[in-house]
């Protein structure tokens, strides 16, 4: 059946006139609603935890302006909480986990079937909003990619490098890829429970897959994947994929092939004419406005936006930043782009 959605038209390979939009971390602190509402829930966690609120901070950059797809508010580090990990947010330095380097350590994460324990307020999110969201909006849900997981929950923090997790996959290869096996297991459960709940998109962000360098990379970057989007198109056939390899590279080239996905999302190391000739030949891209472009604004954010949509012009394409909106961010910038994308500018 052809989709009405535009998001979905550019995920089945239509060109548009006018790609769709939308924009990584669209709810955040950037906005003054979503502080608010953020501040009403106490904390991150306790905002992801609660379906009402969760659901209304997804749908406030909606109601704000109008963007076609809306991603579920939650966040990549809920699956080691959910096999058993600590979390916990230190303001204004991220995130903070027990971290896992041994044999025992990964035997003593929890059962597969005891994750959805922890993740049912996220399914109930889910279902709140595709009751409520516009019939024109696409639901998106997500996951990160095990790499990019591991990477958290061997290091127990952000890393500039993921260090601890490439010092571990030398020293202790079987735990490495016993824990990559275990986050693949629960993303595949996680992204189904999303999809049954009304996500009409998954996406999976590898945020860390620039690290991996050659065999290293398809084997912990593009195998999970795959696997991941072959478990799910057995479930659910018709349910597009995005996947973000983030800062790969020439590991871009072919990735949605190898993959199966349906989209690769691009960030801003590559330029949309490399990307345009050697990507999105493949299939649909997602991309790739700088995010600094929200902070400073003026004349180069319009030139910049209309450069991207003109070098995707002649294939399917979904625009997006090439990372997250920063908490620095003016929201008018978020309309300019809008205004360019669509031709009012
Ligand atoms: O895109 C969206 O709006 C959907 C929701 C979403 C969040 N995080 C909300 C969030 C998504 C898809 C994520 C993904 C995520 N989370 C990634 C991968 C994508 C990326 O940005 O590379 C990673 C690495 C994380 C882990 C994480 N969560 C970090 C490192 C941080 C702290 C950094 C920061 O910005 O403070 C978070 C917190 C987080 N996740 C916030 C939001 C809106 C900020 C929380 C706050 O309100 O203080």
């Amino acid at each position: 059946m052809a989709a009405e959605k535009t998001i979905l038209k550019a995920l089945q390979g239509q060109v548009q006139d006018v790609p769709p939009i939308w924009m990584m971390r669209q709810a955040g602190r950037y906005l003054p609603e979503y502080r608010a509402t953020r501040a009403k829930a106490g904390d991150f966690l306790s905002l992801c935890y609660n379906p009402e609120l969760a659901a209304e901070v997804t749908l406030q950059p909606i109601r704000r302006y109008g963007f076609d797809a809306a991603i579920l508010f939650a966040d990549i580090l809920l699956i080691p909480q959910a096999l058993g990990a600590d979390l916990w947010f230190v303001t204004g330095e991220g995130p903070r986990l027990s971290t896992l380097t041994t044999p025992a350590e990964l035997a003593g994460l929890k059962p597969l079937e005891d994750i959805h324990e922890t993740l049912s307020p996220i399914y109930e999110t889910v279902k709140i909003l595709s009751a409520e969201l516009p019939k024109e909006t696409t639901l998106i849900g997500f996951a990160g990619a095990p790499w990019t997981v591991a990477t958290y929950m061997i290091a127990g923090r952000g890393t500039p490098d993921q260090g601890p997790a490439h010092a571990l996959m030398q020293a202790d290869r079987a735990t490495f890829e016993g824990l990559l096996a275990r986050i693949t297991s629960a993303t595949i459960e996680y992204l189904s429970m999303q999809i049954q709940a009304g996500a009409e998109v998954v996406k999976l962000f590898d945020s860390w897959a620039g690290s991996l360098k050659g065999d290293d990379f398809n084997k912990y970057a593009l195998e999970p994947a795959r696997q991941i989007i072959a478990a799910l198109k057995e479930r659910h056939p018709d349910v597009p994929v995005i996947a973000f390899p983030r800062e790969a590279g020439q590991g871009y080239v072919g990735f949605a092939k190898a993959t199966g996905a349906d989209c690769v999302a691009l960030d801003n190391s590559v330029t949309p004419e490399w990307a345009a000739a050697h990507v999105q030949v493949d299939g649909c891209v997602q991309g790739n406005l700088a995010s600094s472009h929200m902070v400073t604004g003026g004349q180069a954010l319009v030139d910049e936006t209309k450069a991207i949509v003109k070098a995707f012009s002649q294939g399917p394409h979904i625009f997006n930043l090439g990372h997250g909106i920063t908490p620095d961010a003016d929201p008018d910038n978020v309309q300019r782009m809008i205004d360019a994308v669509r031709g009012d500018l």
